[in-house]
């Protein structure tokens, strides 16, 4: 781990936990999702720079509703959640440019709770960029910067600070990105970080009509599909493959079943790619499907469900007018 040197009482510090090449344990995780008989890329490697903005081109899209829904229930909300938790403290799993954040820490500032901004992000020069422009835009505000993968350096939070309450925000949805095990252990896991007067702020997108759900993953304009074909250029850059990103077609279903969308990459022929840093030679049928992301849809109760295998109660369910996406407050259950 390595800390920036700082006055005691500076308001910026940034601590990383990323060895240099590590930031998203990209080679196991590769060798690990294409030596299986059913091959899976997990998607936290579609976000390279290029990834992150055919991400941001993705909220834009008509299709493309959940940031918008998520956008507009935080704005009618921000005051009660801040209201309702008396938040002196703000912690972000996957803070990004915190576009977002900003609605929820300006409701804490004029609250007059807001003390300190925790932003954990494995892209170092977000973390830094916006710890830098928001110090001057809350005066008196303490940024405490956590560069690392959520899912790997939650360790890495710091002590709550004395005498407050904290608020943990996990938004946009991507909790949707954990298989439904691994989901309830990782929520366990931020729950270890919450006593009992802090809160979980958690966003979901919702169960809906299937076309809706496929278009949004699927737009006209052919943007998710270049997201969805971004990891094989993250795949050959990193790990020096020799992918054709061309070769390989954008699918995206929803699986009823499972009430997740699937994103997958279809081979166009019948192909071996060779991924030369892991030695590996990987072979493709002609139409085999590579899974590349799964984005779980929610109801009310099977939010309330893993929030309670994992020791929190749901206390508030905030919705859009149409219902379709959810911002869930939770709370450490008592005597958990
Ligand atoms: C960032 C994980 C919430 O699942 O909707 C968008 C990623 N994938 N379009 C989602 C994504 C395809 C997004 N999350």
């Amino acid at each position: 781990m390595q800390t920036d040197a700082g006055i005691a009482d500076a308001p910026i510090k940034i601590e990383s936990f990323l060895a240099p090449g590590d930031e998203r344990s990209l080679a196991d995780d590769v060798l690990d999702g294409l030596t299986r008989p059913f091959k899976e890329l997990p998607p936290k490697h579609f976000y390279d720079t290029r990834g992150a903005e055919l991400f941001d081109r993705i909220c834009d899209l008509p299709e493309y509703y959940p940031t918008r829904a998520e956008r507009a229930i935080l704005r009618e909300q921000a005051q009660r959640i801040a209201a309702l938790t008396g938040a002196g403290e703000l912690v972000e799993l996957g803070s990004g440019t915190a576009a977002k954040t900003r609605v929820l820490l300006d409701a804490l500032h004029s609250h007059g709770s807001l003390r300190r901004y925790v932003p954990i992000d494995v892209t170092e020069a977000m973390v830094r960029d916006c710890a830098a422009d928001l110090v001057g835009e809350y005066p008196g505000l303490q940024v405490h910067g956590v560069i690392g993968d959520f899912e790997r350096h939650l360790d890495g939070v710091p002590e709550p600070l004395a005498g407050g309450s904290r608020l943990i925000a996990f938004l946009g949805g991507t909790i949707g990105n954990f298989p439904p095990g691994s989901r309830r252990r990782f929520l366990r896991q931020i729950a270890s970080l919450l006593r009992p007067q802090d809160h979980l702020l958690m966003g979901t997108d919702l169960v809906k009509d299937p076309e809706v759900l496929e278009a949004a993953y699927d737009d006209s304009a052919g943007v998710t599909a270049e997201f969805n074909r971004n990891v094989l250029h993250v795949l050959n850059r990193e790990l020096d493959a020799d992918f054709d990103p061309a070769a390989f077609e954008h699918v995206a279903l929803f699986d009823r079943q499972h009430e997740w969308i699937e994103m997958r990459l279809r081979s166009q022929r019948e192909q071996t790619v060779s991924v030369k840093a892991l030695a590996l030679s990987v072979h493709f049928e002609q139409g085999e499907e590579m899974r590349t992301e799964i984005s779980a849809k929610f109801t009310r109760g099977r939010v309330q469900d893993d929030l309670a295998a994992a020791g929190l109660e749901l206390t508030h369910w905030l919705t859009d007018p149409d219902g379709l996406f959810a911002l869930t407050l939770s709370q450490p259950l008592e005597g958990r």
